[in-house]
């Protein structure tokens, strides 16, 4: 362990990020209404270039109308190689009102992109006299984002976190997939004529998730398309939680339950995590350092681990 604390990331929730394009109105009292932590009001890619101007208003207008209750409220804007996402910070900055909590970057690719909007960011907020800073998050989904990630991680006390996009982060790689996210077919080890399918997703989320873990930053999983497929959904989503994330998007309304359930310590890993808790404190009590749980070594690390657990369900639970 380095001297240097690891910061603690933004104590809140954010099992589940609901999508919705900021040209289809009929969906966003839908989404306050739902279970989701974080709600994603969209400028970016499910918003035609003819509607850009048009979603902006419509966000505008649906941050200062609606009743988004304790949701944290993000919108996304524009990538920084199109002619709008300027225009998205200062419209929405000096238009809607102090409800927003968060504006979502995407295709980051270097810190400076980062600094780039905090700059503007913290221009607009000043000149329309905001109160409540704003925080950003960031998606990679490119080489240079994954090439660059901690740099990104590092970028500005605003970021609070950072999401994978599996479709844009593929296509920018190179990568022969389809689909967002998920099992790839051509993507398995043999062994005796058998095969058995690997994640390629994995080492990517594992340098996300340390980039984050590193600069206090909330890891997130990014979208799963095929929203027919509850199944290969809560794969993804149990991989993801395994690897350290804390949550995952929803694109579609079936998804949002799929992700608080895998994001929700179950009660029975929190019991256990309690008992170990309470089992080390017994062996401190006698002067060890390691003790027997159920048959295996638990030690100081244990108290870490479990400790993770533990307080992730007490966040959840307040
Ligand atoms: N948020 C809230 N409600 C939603 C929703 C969303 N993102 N997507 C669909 N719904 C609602 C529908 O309005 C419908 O409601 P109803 O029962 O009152 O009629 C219900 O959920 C079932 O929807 P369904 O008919 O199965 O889907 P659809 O064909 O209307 O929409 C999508 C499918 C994928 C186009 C839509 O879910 C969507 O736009 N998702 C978000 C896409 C996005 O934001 N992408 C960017 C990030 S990758
Ligand atoms: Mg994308």
């Amino acid at each position: 362990m380095s001297f240097r604390i690891q910061p603690t990331p933004p104590a809140r929730p954010n099992r589940c990020q609901l999508f919705g394009p900021g040209s289809n109105t009929r969906l966003f009292e839908k989404m306050a209404a739902s279970e989701a932590d974080v709600i994603n009001l969209d400028l970016e890619d499910s918003v035609a270039p003819d509607d850009k101007e048009t979603a902006r208003r419509n966000v505008i207008e649906a941050i200062n109308d609606i009743d988004w209750g304790r949701k944290h409220l993000s919108v996304r804007i524009n990538g920084l190689d199109t002619p709008w996402w300027y225009r998205d910070v200062v419209d929405i900055l000096e238009h809607a009102g102090e409800r927003l909590d968060q504006i979502m970057i995407p295709k980051v690719g270097c810190a400076a992109d980062v600094y780039a909007v905090d700059a503007l960011v913290t221009a607009v907020e000043r000149a329309a006299g905001r109160e409540k800073p704003i925080s950003l998050e960031v998606i990679i989904e490119s080489a240079a984002g994954i090439a660059h990630v901690e740099e990104i991680a590092a970028a500005s006390p605003r970021l609070q976190a950072m999401s994978l996009g599996a479709a844009d982060f593929a296509a920018s790689m190179g990568m022969q997939t389809t689909g967002i996210g998920g099992t790839q077919e051509n993507y398995y080890m043999l062994r005796e004529g058998e095969r058995y399918w690997c994640d390629p997703w994995h080492w990517v989320q594992a340098a996300i998730v340390a980039a984050c873990r590193t600069h206090g930053v909330l890891p997130v999983d990014g979208p799963f398309g095929d929203f027919s497929d509850d199944e290969g959904y809560i794969a993804q989503a149990k991989r993801s939680a395994t690897l350290g994330m804390v949550g995952k998007w929803a694109i579609h309304p079936r998804q949002i339950a799929l992700a608080n359930q895998v994001f929700t310590p179950s009660e029975e890993a929190v019991r256990e995590a309690r008992e170990i808790l309470a089992a080390m404190e017994e062996a401190k009590r006698t002067g060890a350092g390691a003790t027997v749980y159920k048959g295996r070594l638990v030690d100081i690390a244990s108290i870490r681990q479990a400790e993770v657990i533990v307080r992730q369900a007490e966040l959840i639970a307040g």
